[in-house]
């Protein structure tokens, strides 16, 4: 386990976290990408290492260090995130999307950098596969799935579609548009949704506090399960 003091409260659980955007290439020198840091699910990870938990972190590019005691997988896109995540569908316990993932990438990738031409380029983008919602149709009987919804609207009507359609156990809702909550910032907002339908609406907070509070929850799931 990481720093701190040693709390047993994952001691042995198989946990694994997303985290950071995804980048979809259009060139060998462009790509697609968004606003998320990683900052969330660096969190996730430490604190579930610190918790004695075996931990595998699946991070999109950024600049965050690999946090000690965790197995840390660099991706760059969704494909390869998608791929490094369902490889190890089978050994984890508990699985946090916290990543930003590209809901879309380029159609197609251009071998040689696009040169401009006309005035106007439009792209074409295809669908990429959901990480969680694979994991979800493949969830055996003991498994905790966690997700995060970000959203700028009805908060939490989303977020309990999304813990629906994606066979998830609790879902993390924030509000993007706030300005302490989400994106590049330490803080976070959140309201928890739960399976049973328990909705938490909890204060604001640092992102190692809300990771603290989401992996309470876990345990608690998990604590209901046999070990
Ligand atoms: N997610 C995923 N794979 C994707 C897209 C999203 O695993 N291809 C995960 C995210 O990591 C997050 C959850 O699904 O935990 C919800 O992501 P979000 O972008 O809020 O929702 P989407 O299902 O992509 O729907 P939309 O963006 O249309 O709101
Ligand atoms: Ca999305």
């Amino acid at each position: 386990a990481g720093g701190g003091a040693v709390d047993p409260t994952l001691a042995g659980r198989r946990v694994l976290v997303t985290a950071g955007a995804t980048r979809e290439a259009l060139d060998p020198v462009r790509f697609l990408s968004n606003r998320s840091t990683g900052k969330m699910g660096y969190a996730l990870a430490r604190e579930a290492a610190r918790r004695g938990a075996q931990v595998v972190l699946v991070a999109g590019p950024g600049n965050l260090p690999d946090p000690e005691g965790v197995e840390v997988v660099h991706v760059e896109s969704a494909r390869d995130m998608h791929a490094a995540v369902l490889a190890r569908a089978g050994w984890l316990d508990v699985a946090i999307g916290a990543a930003a993932v590209a809901d879309y990438r380029p159609a197609v990738f251009q071998p040689h950098k696009i040169k401009k031409g006309e005035d106007r380029l439009v792209l074409e983008l295809v669908r990429n596969p959901d990480i969680l919602a694979d994991l979800g149709r493949q969830k055996r009987p003991g498994q905790v799935l966690v997700g995060f919804a970000a959203e700028t609207a009805d908060l939490a009507e989303y977020a309990r579609r999304k813990l629906e359609e994606k066979n998830l156990d609790l879902i993390v809702a924030n509000d993007v548009t706030q300005p302490d909550a989400g994106f590049a910032v330490d803080t976070n907002r959140a309201v928890l949704v739960h399976r049973d339908g328990r909705q938490e609406d909890l204060p604001l907070m640092s992102k190692d506090a809300l990771a603290a509070a989401i992996l309470d929850r876990v345990a608690a799931l998990l604590g209901r399960r046999d070990p």
